[in-house]
């Protein structure tokens, strides 16, 4: 069954298949050149190229955990924190369904391997839809695009002499669909059943041993070419301590690598072209996807960036480092395509400090999770708690604190404060004191005195730091510091709710007669309603529903949502929520957890 399709697949391929070769997908100067000696064109300006940021594709021989969210959530972050800059950027994200581990999965549930996989790529697809990740394409390595892709890049790499025959003995490990060399392996023991085997030192799964003809990908002969590339972009893998490893890997470890498994071993695949007794390792297939999603090979001469390569960050598990930092680029630097420009790899979420994995089934499941957090109090935690370079230890009280300090009692409480008190008028504080500061630029708050001395040392530094937070959060998104720049926000909203503390406006609403005290009673307001204006703005790339809610409540236009804005007196026009309050008796945008 599987067999038909997939010759079906290369037989709709056929004809468009050497189209596409005889098609000048490469730069006008290299036309007349055999294929491939042809050039990624680079005549073209990057303002045309919108940002392209990528998660991995997932393997779907189970559902996913939040481990796969944490992924997706980053990506989605990053991406929405270009759009707020008025960028135009792109999200890749799907699932990889080829390969022995898929292959073995589907057999288990006695599926067919295509039907295996779209029952479990739904679900991975249901969990970005879930999670609120705005991708612009969910790829399957099963999607006929892709799997012509995959074909013209193994064709390309043969044209340049990079693909050789050979016998392979190797130990392969399904689970980390690898070959390991006899140094990395080691013999353990299952503590349960007892079971003598052989695994991988680096991840402890099984392995077994193989002997096959295999086709070899000369990845030896790009080694000066990849410690040069690392030598030169020393900050190209986030956190940059990950690089060293990378960097002594490719040393001291780097070989040829096997690119095809014989097809009576592994019939789930794409075929070898031209050679149907073998089919494409499975990471060749899946790395290929990254070029797929962005045209790859119908990009038009001169314009091939505009479907977004090279990827602005690839965002992947440490896990699956080498596959990203070493194999990915010897493959384009083969093929003299551009390589990515960021890899920002992660730690992984662990359950009593092992890594939660499909493979032991010690894992969370993010839709039970999100159900009974909410969907931003999740993205909110991962982004907040998860580990870029140390793992984090999954752990439900600790939601719970994040949700009472920073989200309930932080932004919820102020928002409630400023926009809900029956005590003063939002509108009135921001047209009063609005008024005043208009026109002002960055250092105008400080020419605003008022005569009460202590109250003005309070607004000055309020305003000081108010007019620097969007500066260092972008300054932490621009490093990749998605924790950093989220744990700014929220220290900024702590600021002002003890301004507000320090202030007590309530007092000042007993003396509102005096005309003094309802001034400081408006600057209070005013000043805490344009911190949580800015901090809204600057949230909703990390919460986009409740930083909508937040803004709603504040009344702030869906026009003036954008960095532009994120800046203290650049919108007087906000005040009255979009959708009424009913003031005193607002539950908030952050209610009170059930369990108290
Ligand atoms: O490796 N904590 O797929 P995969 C954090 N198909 N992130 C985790 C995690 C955890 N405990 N477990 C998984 C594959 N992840 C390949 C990728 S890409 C061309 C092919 C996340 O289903 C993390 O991003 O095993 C990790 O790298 C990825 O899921 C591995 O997913
Ligand atoms: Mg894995």
């Amino acid at each position: 069954m599987e067999a038909i399709r997939i010759s079906a697949a290369r037989r709709a391929l056929g004809g468009q298949f050497v189209l596409s070769l005889s098609r000048s997908w490469v730069c006008r100067s290299c036309r007349g050149l055999p294929v491939a000696f042809r050039q990624f064109s680079r005549s073209q300006t990057t303002s045309s190229k919108p940002y392209y940021v990528t998660t991995p594709i997932f393997y779907v021989n189970a559902a996913p955990h939040v481990g796969h969210m944490y992924s997706m959530v980053l990506a989605d972050v990053l991406k929405r924190w270009q759009q707020l800059k008025g960028k135009p950027a792109i999200l890749c994200t799907g699932t990889d369904e080829h390969g022995m581990k898929v292959q073995k999965a589907a057999a288990l549930e006695d599926m067919a391997p295509k039907e295996f996989c779209d029952a479990n790529a739904a679900k991975f697809k249901a969990l970005a839809q879930k999670a609120n990740i705005s991708y612009d394409r969910f790829i399957r390595t099963t999607d006929a695009d892709h799997m012509q892709a995959v074909e013209h890049f193994w064709f390309l790499l043969r044209e340049k002499g990079l693909i050789y025959e050979r016998k392979h003995s190797g130990w392969y490990c399904v689970s980390d669909e690898c070959f390991y060399p006899e140094s990395q392996i080691e013999k353990r023991q299952d503590p349960f059943t007892g079971e003598v085997f052989m695994a991988s030192m680096e991840t402890g799964n099984k392995v077994e041993w193989s002997e096959e003809m295999n086709y070899h990908f000369r990845m030896t002969a790009l080694k000066a070419k990849l410690l040069e590339f690392y030598a030169k972009n020393p900050d190209w893998i986030v956190p940059a301590t990950r690089m060293n490893h990378v960097v002594d890997w490719v040393k001291n470890h780097l070989e040829d690598l096997s690119i095809s498994r014989p097809r009576e071993r592994l019939s789930w695949g794409i075929r070898v072209p031209d050679d149907s007794s073998q089919t494409i390792y499975v990471w060749v297939d899946a790395l290929i996807n990254y070029i797929t999603q962005a045209g790859f090979p119908g990009w038009t001469p001169g314009r091939e960036m505009e479907g977004g390569w090279p990827a602005d960050v690839h965002v992947i598990g440490k896990d699956i480092m080498r596959f990203h930092c070493v194999y990915w680029p010897a493959l384009l630097l083969a093929l003299d395509l551009p390589l990515p420009k960021q890899i920002l790899s992660h730690a992984h979420w662990t359950m009593d400090r092992r890594k939660m994995s499909k493979s032991v089934g010690n894992v969370v499941n993010p839709t039970f999770a999100m159900d009974r957090w909410g969907v931003d109090t999740m993205r909110f935690y991962m982004v907040h708690d998860g580990g870029i370079s140390d793992d984090a230890d999954y752990n439900n009280s600790m939601i719970s604190q994040r949700y009472k300090k920073h989200l309930q009692g932080g932004i919820g409480n102020l928002t409630g404060r400023i926009a809900a008190s029956k005590s003063w008028g939002l509108p009135e504080a921001v047209g009063s004191e609005g008024a005043k500061f208009e026109g002002l630029t960055r250092f105008g708050g400080l020419l605003m005195p008022i005569a009460n001395k202590s109250f003005q040392q309070l607004f000055t530094a309020h305003h000081l730091e108010m007019a620097s937070v969007a500066r260092t959060v972008g300054m932490r998104m621009q490093k990749l510091d998605l924790s950093g720049a989220l744990q700014h926000l929220m220290d900024n909203v702590s600021r002002t709710n003890h301004l507000i503390d320090e202030t007590a406006p309530w007092a000042l609403v007993k003396d509102s007669g005096n005309p003094e005290s309802r001034e400081l009673l408006h600057r209070v307001i005013f000043l805490a309603a344009e911190n949580i204006r800015i901090s809204a703005i600057l949230l909703q790339p990390f919460m986009p529903t409740k930083a909508a809610e937040v803004l709603d409540a504040l009344g702030v236009s869906e026009d003036k949502r954008t960095i532009e804005y994120a800046k203290p007196y650049t919108d007087f026009d906000y005040g009255s929520p979009i959708v009424p309050i009913e003031k005193g008796a607002w539950s908030g945008i952050f209610p009170r957890l059930l369990e108290g």
